[in-house]
């Protein structure tokens, strides 16, 4: 029985492997039919055109041209969250970045089920100077009006044309996978007319922001459409307006104005009045949002990489950012103030080595959180916080699938750089790096003894951990 499946099984993925081959092949004993067709993608494209429905070519350049301009423009978008002087839309666009990963994956499946359809995810050359130009803007308020105005409306707009160009049965998988994309689009433009409402509010900013938004949509007229198939102006490029324009994925970071910035973690109660106690955990998560610029230049920054390594990115970013609201909202629950009250670690600057940044994040940082994050738990609880004890809770639970994510894409990072050492090889030296960096107030440690601390994981995370102290709520 079992070999009989097995034999099927075999069979089935050598017909599989066929199937193209098939498709092409002479069929001679059918009466009638031509022999050495074309490929079902090409065919009759050489004849007639403007039938009053769409052939699986339509589709086929049609979805590959919405894949390509997202996947540009969730990068772009990752790119300039770095340039936002804002902890709100800081902490917001990754949630929306996830959305657009999402959005790529459900097109993307669609689109390998069609013949003819490419692998690729990168964008055209038409495509990547549209975005080079869409991505040099003056500053936030500009890039984010013309980025969900202009580019997301108009792809708002062209989404409803194609689904309703589509066939009901034909083309029912395709609108199925339209009618789910749709409505969240439409909730994103709303979304930025709320976050963006101060750029409208101030005079100077808006009358920008409207010249932005108009060369925007010269822009999008020059490629033709969302789908490239308009009549493109004859006139000249148009000339942007921007003055000093910004660039994604920037070597300096723009932080919040209302924020006050430190470079390490509190050592002080004047810095983070919950320090030394068991609510400085909640504090631990609120500060979390200080990784979304480096991951987001990640995000822009990697390339080659395949778009489950961009949906997990971006999952992992926006965790961050949810991480860090529930500990702002826990901090004014307990009766913080916390841009007033607390100091924040940030690192306002570009890394030099991605993928030794995303490891150390990953394999050392957030693996070696669980021991004070779970620790938390019980504590919490025994004080009476059952609040801040779900939120422990819930931060590892991300936390962990965030070393998943780790695991399985650091060493293809490392790969891509040169380096092929399995992970544990990886990880060690990333400990030891990091252990021979440090300074230990309470020992002095020689070299030697730091890189024998750095061959176990439990060693490292002990001898690393903060000051904590969960007997003071
Ligand atoms: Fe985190
Ligand atoms: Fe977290
Ligand atoms: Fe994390």
């Amino acid at each position: 029985m079992s070999t009989h499946t097995t034999q099927t099984e075999a069979r089935a993925v050598v017909e599989f492997d066929q199937i193209n081959e098939f498709e092409q092949a002479e069929h001679p004993t059918i009466k009638g039919l031509p022999r050495g067709r074309q490929s079902m993608g090409a065919t009759l494209l050489g004849g007639e055109q403007g039938f009053p429905w769409l052939r699986v070519r339509d589709h086929v350049d049609r979805l590959a041209r919405l894949i390509s301009l997202n996947f540009g423009l969730v990068r772009l978008l990752a790119g300039w969250a770095p340039n936002c002087a804002s902890y709100d839309l800081k902490t917001e666009l990754p949630r929306l970045m996830y959305e657009d990963m999402r959005h790529l994956v459900r097109l993307n499946e669609r689109f390998n089920q069609l013949p003819g359809s490419g692998r690729g995810i990168e964008a055209s050359d038409e495509l990547k100077d549209f975005l080079n130009r869409l991505g040099a803007a003056d500053d936030h308020h500009c890039f984010l009006a013309g980025f969900y105005f202009e580019v997301k409306r108009t792809l708002l707009i062209a989404l409803e044309d194609y689904l309703h160009a589509c066939d009901p049965l034909y083309d029912a998988p395709t609108i199925y996978e339209l009618r789910g994309i749709i409505p969240e689009v439409r909730e994103q433009i709303d979304w930025a007319n709320t976050a963006l409402l101060e750029s409208r509010l101030d005079l100077a900013t808006g009358r920008r922001v409207r010249e932005w938004r108009s060369y925007v949509r010269a822009l999008l007229a020059e490629i033709g459409g969302i789908f490239g198939n308009e009549p493109r102006p004859a006139a000249p490029p148009p000339v942007s307006p921007a003055c000093a324009p910004l660039q994604p994925a920037p070597e300096h970071f723009i932080g919040d104005p209302q924020m006050q910035y430190m470079d390490h973690f509190p050592f002080d109660q004047e810095e983070a009045p919950v320090h030394l106690t068991l609510r400085e955990i909640v504090y631990h998560n609120a500060t979390e949002w200080a990784a979304v610029d480096h991951l987001c230049v990640l995000f822009f920054g990697a390339r080659n990489m395949p778009l489950e390594f961009y949906l997990d990115l971006a999952r992992h970013t926006w965790d961050e950012c949810r991480h860090s609201r529930m500990g702002m909202r826990r901090l004014r629950e307990l009766g913080f103030d916390p841009f007033r009250d607390f100091k924040w670690p940030y690192h306002p600057k570009r890394t030099q080595d991605f993928a030794e940044w995303f490891g150390s994040l990953t394999m050392l940082a957030e693996a070696c959180s669980f021991t004070r994050k779970h620790g938390s738990v019980e504590p919490f609880y025994r004080f009476g916080d059952a609040l801040s004890a779900q939120q422990s809770e819930i931060d590892c639970l991300d936390e962990r699938l965030h070393v998943t994510f780790g695991r399985h894409w650091y060493p293809v990072m490392a790969r891509q750089a040169g380096d092929n050492r399995p992970l544990r090889e990886l990880v060690t030296s990333l400990r030891e790096k990091s252990i021979l960096a440090r300074q230990f107030r309470a020992e002095e440690l020689t070299d030697a003894e730091k890189l024998a601390i750095a061959q176990s994981a439990t060693a490292f995370c002990n001898a690393i951990e903060f000051d904590l102290d969960f007997t003071v709520y």
